[in-house]
């Protein structure tokens, strides 16, 4: 972020509904939590705006509802209600949560449909036009399948061959947007992170001839959706519902929080679907001669335990299970410090109590009880220099570890602090100076149980973004007229 920065929009992908809520969409949310929470501490609250939510339409989900014996709609607001608990539970921040099928957010987005209908391509043709679709229907799930979803020429799940339907369609121009999507990501003024994934956009895009996108479907095949605002037959492409949700929830065009906080500044997302948000997206700002996105920030794919995360294999890993076991915080810590922003890795929970114990339990926890039962003791719960809690030079390391989406080196950062600090107290032994009379040795007991304190102070406000109620708590033991040792452990131990 550069420094006359005043403002920053976050988001998250919205979730599908026809999963319920697991690690893997909970990685991305804390992920935008700790920024949103850094941001808010270095530019002010009211200046940061963090999006999240549930992408709702589409054939999948009125199958899903279906097999529920649900109503569409009830379906939609049971699952979407499940993320947004979800969300609480692990105490993420977020200021919005859009709903694709909420009244604003169809509203807005035919109103796009309309406006993108009228308007021209930079090299002036229409940005929407009607042609024919040709492609593979499968009656028995009344959709279209893709060839490469065929098994020996036929639809795996009705085993049956499927017809070569036509339909006309309404599709958007992106061949003519194309050569200034390339450059914009070159230059950067999009910037897709890390360069790896940078790359392979523009390998996307240099080497391959995409072709112009579909922004509708026709009811038969997609009966859950927002209507084309011409064409009662047709439903708009899911994909152009749901990247509208980042300027719908914004109440685009005219409302403030639109005003004010639109372009995004960091759009997260994970890659099986940065081709949606480096190619299309932009071309549908620019065709709304809308500001683009400064940065996509884009994460590895994690499997557990070596597998991919699968309802059939029974390793799906519900967030709010981690939260009954830890609490927020803690869980939001061990995620993190699993692995880094880039890397497609594995996550493996049956390290969690482990590292839990090591860092938090014997680093942290233990940290903040010697230190303040030796104040207690020796000093009376006095500190003789009480000083304020700084914008120190942990918290500037850590902010730049977060900035760049490094937070595992930044946690890394954390834990040497509080390591280097139990060594000082280890070498500097105030249990050995409590009892020596000497003036000298008293002012070093003050000064070694000062430093440790200070070191505390800012160790839990590096921690502030990450596991905000926790630093909190420290802080308050810390900062009391009287420093005793918290009655309660603040990370018990777990077996
Ligand atoms: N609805 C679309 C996104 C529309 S955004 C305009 C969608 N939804 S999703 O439910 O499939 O969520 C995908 C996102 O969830 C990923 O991009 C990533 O942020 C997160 N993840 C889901 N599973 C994940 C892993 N196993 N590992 C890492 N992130 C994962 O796509």
């Amino acid at each position: 972020m550069n420094k006359e920065q005043n403002k920053i929009y976050i988001t998250t992908p919205i979730y599908y509904i026809n999963d319920r809520p697991h690690i893997g969409h909970a990685y991305t949310t804390i992920i935008a939590d700790v920024l949103a929470r850094y941001y808010r501490q270095k530019i002010g609250s009211d200046n940061v705006f963090f999006l999240t939510g549930t992408d709702e339409h589409g054939a999948k989900i009125s199958e899903s509802a279906i097999k529920y014996n649900l109503d569409t709609q009830d379906f939609a607001d049971m699952i979407s209600s499940e993320f947004f608990e979800s969300w609480k539970k692990l105490d993420i921040s977020n200021n919005g949560f859009i709903r694709t099928t909420s009244e604003k957010h169809k509203t807005i987005v035919r109103d796009i449909l309309l406006k993108l209908k009228e308007l021209k391509t930079p090299i002036g043709n229409d940005v929407l036009y009607e042609s024919e679709y040709e492609g593979l229907y499968c009656v028995g799930c009344e959709k279209y399948i893709l060839e490469s979803e065929l098994i020996d020429g036929k639809c795996p799940d009705h085993n049956r061959v499927p017809e070569k339907l036509k339909e006309k369609n309404w599709f958007f121009r992106l061949s003519d947007f194309i050569p200034s999507i390339i450059e914009k990501i070159k230059s950067n003024e999009i910037e897709v992170f890390p360069e790896t994934r940078k790359n392979e956009v523009l390998g996307i895009l240099e080497k391959q001839s995409l072709p112009d996108f579909s922004i509708s479907r026709s009811i038969k095949s997609v009966p859950w959706g927002i209507d084309l605002p011409w064409d009662e037959n047709q439903k708009c492409y899911v994909w152009v519902d749901a990247l509208s949700n980042y300027i719908t929830a914004l109440d685009y065009p005219d409302g403030e929080n639109f005003k004010k906080f639109w372009p995004a500044d960091i759009q997260l997302m994970a890659l099986e679907i940065l081709k949606f948000h480096a190619i299309f997206w932009p071309a549908i700002l620019m065709a709304l001669d809308l500001p683009l996105p400064k940065k996509l920030a884009i994460h590895g794919f994690f499997t557990i335990d070596d597998k991919k995360m699968s309802k059939t294999l029974g390793n799906v890993i519900n967030p709010n299970d981690l939260v009954e076991k830890y609490g927020p915080d803690v869980t939001k810590y061990l995620i993190l410090s699993q692995f880094g922003f880039g890397s497609e890795s594995d996550i493996n929970v049956s390290e969690f109590p482990a590292k839990y114990n090591a860092d938090l339990v014997n680093g942290l926890g233990n940290l903040v009880n010697r230190t303040t039962k030796m104040v207690e003791d020796y000093l009376s719960g006095n500190v003789y220099e009480k000083y304020e809690i700084r914008e120190d030079s942990l918290l500037e390391l850590v902010g730049e570890n977060i900035e760049c989406l490094d937070f595992r080196t930044a946690l890394i950062n954390i834990m040497a602090t509080i390591k280097l600090t139990d060594q000082w107290i280890d070498k500097d032994k105030p249990w050995e100076l409590s009892k020596l009379e000497d003036e000298e040795s008293k002012i070093k007991l003050e000064k070694v149980l000062n430093a440790s304190i200070v070191n505390l102070l800012s160790i839990a406000n590096a921690l502030k973004p990450f596991m905000p109620n926790k630093s909190q708590e420290i802080i308050d033991i810390l900062t009391a007229e009287k420093i005793v040792k918290p009655e309660f452990p603040l990370f018990p131990r777990i077996g």
